[in-house]
Parts: structure tokens; C-alpha cells; sequence
């Protein structure tokens, strides 16, 4: 087991006089505290999911911490890093669990590692609440497994619409990566509303996590003439995706998912990002008092703008501690029906009202990539 320790302890304030305390006092004062568990991938490629989210987490455990925690405890994080591995996120979740003790998990961003984990906060009877793996999959893993994003046939409805009715083009190819259960079902409920609409899928043409040549499969898309091409896969890989595209003379708009929101994107794929569509949960130029207020907060603490994930993360450690506030007690029966009676949350990036299947029902965003940053196109509404 390789699995880094990132962050033991966010505490919301220091202990001051460990002197004048004595040092039992810390080990007592250690129940005081609700423990959290995250699991993140902090390192590897797809490291800012990771980053971005604990800091979302992060401020909010610090606000929740200086409004007087919860039920008289505070709250504190343990981040585990799984470098983005489904099976150092199910190691991570086991320790977090039978090690830490953590009343609740936070995680994970990619949807195979919420599946990796998933099982064993079930099996614990933890509640996990997943801020933005948008695959159906994840939650129908038990009744204690949430998340407080939309879902993949939403986002696949969203993405296929736009391409429609916005673009007004009829013929996409799909560059999907195959290891990647995201990336897998994204495709594929953008290809039934597309095709619904009237659309044409010309080629679909798959792709391994950590691939680096591209060539093949874009030679034989660039064959077939599409209007657009559709990539719902990670940051890393669609940036050098898009560079190998217009290396090979394609010219035609990619488009992707929220997979795609990272600052990365923009350091890998350069100017073959320019013009690309991508849906997400949110937007920074979203000028609803709750976005701009946490954008302020956010760069505050952190001299940075939060992405979506950030923003993610925020809301699923808010949507927790109102859980934690509303529950007859901390045992984690209490918090998970306080947790599946959650309506009307105000987050960040919208209202949160949980389903009978322990999902979300959000609007979408649709950015676009201008000028090497993501600017707000539209918003498209669930119903
Ligand atoms: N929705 C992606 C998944 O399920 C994860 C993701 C969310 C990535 C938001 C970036 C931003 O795998």
C-alpha cells in the first residue's frame, strides 16, 4: 500500500498553549471533532480533480468550523490521496473507515473510483457522498451512497442538445476512452439523444487512460468529415487529443463533459482548445450572488478562481453538515436518512434537492473555450 497522507488534520483554528494543555489534552479533545474521510487524486493525471475539490472542501470546513461546527463538535478532514487508482481509493476507503473511524466519506470525483469505493461505505453502512461523478452507476451501489451532482444521461441530453439546436450540426464523431466508465456512458447517452434529434454518429473510436498518440483514431475520423467531435474523457488526454486533431488538419469544434474542467486542459491542448464546447456544473461568470460570493470567499483563501470542482466539492461538504446538523444523532443511520431527506439546499452551484435515487437534479452549464479561459454560454434545465 503506496497510498499518500496528505492531510491528517484541517483544523479551523491552532491549538495554541500545547504547554499550559499537557499532552493528553490532544487526544481528548481528538473525540470532540467529527471525522471526515476524503479520497482524491491529488497526485497522478488527473491531480487537479483532487486538488481543486479538497480546497472547495477545505473552505467549507473552515466556515462550518467558525460558525460553531456541528452539535457543539468540529469538524476535521483526512485526505487520502489515490492517485488516481480505483483500487488505492477502495484501500483509501477501507483505512479511512476501520483505521480513521470517519463518520462519512467525501469522494471521488471519477466515477470508476466512486465505484471502486462505493461497495465498501455500503457495506460499513458509511455514508459516501460522491461531489460530481456524474455515472448512473455510482449511487445504485446502496442506500448510503449520494452524490450532489446531475447525472450522465443529463449531461449527454445537454451536450447532444446543444450540438443540435445550438450548433445546428448532424454529424459527430466519438472519441471515448474505454477504461473509463464515465467516458463510456457519457458517450453513449449522447449518442440517444442525438441520434433522437435527428443526429448522426459518423464513427466512434476508443481510446485507453493514459494513451498518448491519438493518430489512428483521428486519421480515421478525419476520413469520415464530421461537423464536431465529441470527447467525454479527462483533461490530460483531450488536451493532447485536441493538439493531435488540429495537427492532423482537423478544424471542426471538439466537444466534451465536465471532465474537461481543469486549468490543464488549457496548459496541454493551447490553442487547440479555442472554440470547443464542454457541459460542466458551473460557471465562474455566473453572477447569482451565491457564486460570486463563494468566488470571493474562495479567493480569499486561495488567490484562484474555484472550477467546478471546487465549487463541488463546497456543496457536498455543506450538503453533509446540514445532514450532520438535521440528524436526531451523529450515528451514521441518522445521517444518512437526514442526508436522503436533503430538499432545497442552496449550494454554490444551484439547489440541491436529493432523489429517491440519492442524486441530484441541477441545471448544466455549457462553456466555451475563448481566449484560453471557459466562458459561459448557456444553461440548460433537467425536464
Ligand atoms: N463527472 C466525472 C466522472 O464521473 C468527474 C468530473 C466531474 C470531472 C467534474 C471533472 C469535473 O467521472
Amino acid at each position: 500500500m503506496n497510498m499518500r497522507l496528505v492531510t491528517r488534520v484541517t483544523l479551523g483554528f491552532a491549538v495554541a498553549a500545547p504547554l499550559a494543555i499537557g499532552p493528553n489534552i490532544e487526544a481528548q479533545a481528538a473525540e470532540d471533532f467529527i471525522k471526515i474521510g476524503e479520497v482524491g487524486s491529488t497526485t497522478g493525471s488527473e491531480a487537479t480533480f483532487g486538488v481543486a475539490t479538497h480546497q472547495g472542501v477545505d473552505l467549507a470546513i473552515k466556515e462550518i468550523n467558525a460558525t460553531g461546527g456541528i452539535k457543539g463538535k468540529k469538524l476535521k478532514v483526512i485526505l487520502l490521496d489515490d492517485q488516481g487508482k480505483p483500487e488505492e481509493a477502495a484501500t483509501a476507503t477501507t483505512r479511512l473507515i476501520t483505521q480513521d473511524k470517519v463518520t462519512a466519506i467525501i469522494g471521488e470525483v471519477a466515477s470508476s473510483r466512486s465505484l471502486a469505493m462505493a461497495p465498501i461505505a455500503q457495506q460499513y453502512k458509511i455514508p459516501m457522498i460522491s461531489p460530481s461523478s456524474t455515472n448512473p452507476k455510482v449511487t445504485e451501489i446502496g442506500d448510503y451512497i449520494f452524490r450532489v451532482c446531475f447525472i450522465d444521461p443529463f449531461q449527454g441530453f445537454v451536450m447532444a442538445r446543444f450540438a443540435a439546436e445550438n450548433l445546428k450540426i448532424k454529424r459527430v464523431a466519438i472519441l471515448r476512452d474505454v477504461k473509463n466508465d464515465y467516458s463510456v456512458g457519457l458517450a453513449k447517452y449522447f449518442t440517444e439523444t442525438f441520434k433522437k434529434l435527428g443526429g448522426d454518429i459518423v464513427l466512434d473510436q476508443s481510446y485507453s487512460a493514459g494513451d498518448i498518440d491519438f493518430k489512428s483514431q483521428l486519421t480515421a475520423i478525419r476520413a469520415t468529415k464530421p461537423d464536431a467531435i465529441f470527447v467525454p474523457g479527462y483533461y490530460t488526454e483531450v488536451g493532447l487529443i485536441a493538439r493531435q486533431a488540429r495537427s492532423l488538419g482537423i478544424k471542426v469544434p471538439m466537444m466534451g463533459g465536465d471532465g474537461w474542467d481543469s486549468p490543464k486542459l488549457l496548459q496541454i491542448g493551447g490553442k487547440a482548445m479555442e472554440g470547443a464546447y464542454f457541459s460542466n456544473h458551473y460557471s465562474a461568470e455566473d453572477k447569482s450572488p451565491h457564486v460570486q460570493a463563494f468566488i470571493d470567499r474562495y479567493r480569499k483563501a486561495y488567490k484562484d478562481t474555484p472550477s467546478g470542482l471546487a465549487a463541488m466539492g463546497f456543496d457536498a461538504t455543506m450538503v453533509l453538515a446540514d445532514a450532520m446538523k438535521r440528524a436526531k444523532s451523529l450515528s451514521t443511520s441518522d445521517i444518512r436518512a437526514a442526508l436522503a431527506a436533503t430538499k432545497d439546499f442552496q449550494g454554490v452551484t444551484g439547489r440541491i434537492s436529493i432523489d429517491q435515487q440519492r442524486n441530484a437534479v441541477k441545471p448544466a452549464v455549457v462553456l466555451k473555450v475563448v481566449n484560453g479561459s471557459f466562458a459561459y454560454e448557456s444553461t440548460i434545465r433537467p425536464g
